[in-house]
């Protein structure tokens, strides 16, 4: 019997694709850049399973193409690109990479908590464009962390990360969940009584359809006038254009952003040139460290299936 042929969407840091070579025929798409999607539906069609990335677009249509699919591998723990529902249709299970990013990300949040709330990447710019004259007393002020309020919009893993890493901090808690967690970390709240207390809000949901533009006007005007919010989630939580209303007409402080609605950020979008917002290119998890993790349980995942094993991190429609 031939080897089953794994068509991966992106190169993977470390070793896991060595390790999935000794058992499959890898296809691996060769560019720096995400596959066109005819490319991507094209390639799947020929494989018996898929490695992808958030960047992929995994639809009905695609699943429908595919009758070789077996099993899907996202190198994520974020799989709103994937109709799950449509997979499960055709009994091809996903798999996922939950748990193994959470430190990078919760350490990630709070590079943008401190980028924002000391003005980090401004300070930076001032000493770069020669404005840097002299000490002083009252220049580039910006906001103590110790005695802030953190508000946490979901607490799931991350979201306990960085409420463990705020504690060290000296910052007061309040989060918001779903599912009712036992903890010292913090203490929950409604989702307004959370914003209107907060002086960071920091959002750790997963994207769904419950939670597309959970953050709009009413949300953002609710939020005190100096406080940041933090979003190193997905960006469509947000919703962007009420956001840059936000940051210029002063309803809240100022933004960190990791994810925008789309990626990457078209070169004039209107939130590049918004004040007090720190952006950056979905980095959470990119450590060496944590994407090698990743890349091996994407690999775990892909094997699991096709060898008709139950996904050791499979998706599901609800989480
Ligand atoms: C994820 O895994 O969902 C992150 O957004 C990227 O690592």
């Amino acid at each position: 019997m031939p080897p089953p042929r794994v068509f991966v969407t992106r190169r993977m840091p470390g070793d896991a694709l060595d390790r999935l070579a000794q058992h499959a025929e890898v296809d691996l798409w060769p560019g720096d850049l995400p596959p066109p999607y005819d490319d991507l539906v094209a390639r799947a069609t020929q494989a018996d399973a898929l490695i992808c990335m958030l960047t992929d677009r995994v639809d009905a249509a695609l699943i429908a193409a595919a009758p070789r699919l077996r099993v899907i591998s996202q190198m994520a723990v974020g799989y709103d690109n994937i109709d799950i529902a449509a997979a499960a249709a055709h009994g091809i299970p996903a798999g996922h990479t939950p748990g193994v990013l959470t430190e990078a990300t919760a350490d990630l949040t709070f590079a943008l908590i401190l980028a924002v709330a000391r003005r980090i990447v401004e300070a930076e710019r001032f000493v770069r464009d020669g404005h840097w004259r002299t000490w002083d007393p009252g220049a580039l002020l910006g906001v103590e962390l110790r005695g802030a309020t953190l508000g946490i919009v979901g607490f799931g893993k991350i979201g306990q990360a960085v409420a463990l890493r705020a504690r060290g901090f000296g910052m007061r808690v309040l989060y918001t969940t779903r599912t009712p967690v036992t903890t010292d970390l913090g203490e929950p709240a409604a989702l307004d009584d959370l914003l209107r207390a907060s002086d960071i809000v920091s959002l750790h949901v997963p994207l769904s359809a419950e939670t597309t533009h959970m953050i709009g006007e009413r949300e953002l005007r609710l939020m005190k006038p100096a406080a940041f919010l933090v979003n190193t989630a997905r960006g469509p939580i947000v919703d962007q254009q009420a956001l840059v209303r936000a940051l210029h007409e002063g309803w809240i402080g100022g933004a960190g952003l990791d994810v925008t609605e789309t990626e990457p950020i078209p070169p004039d979008d209107v939130l590049l040139s918004a004040p007090n917002c720190v952006l950056l290119p979905h980095i959470g998890s990119a450590t060496l460290a944590t994407r090698s993790r990743m890349a091996n349980m994407a690999v775990d995942n892909c094997l699991a299936g096709l060898r008709g094993e139950p996904l050791p991190h499979r998706a599901s429609t609800n989480s």
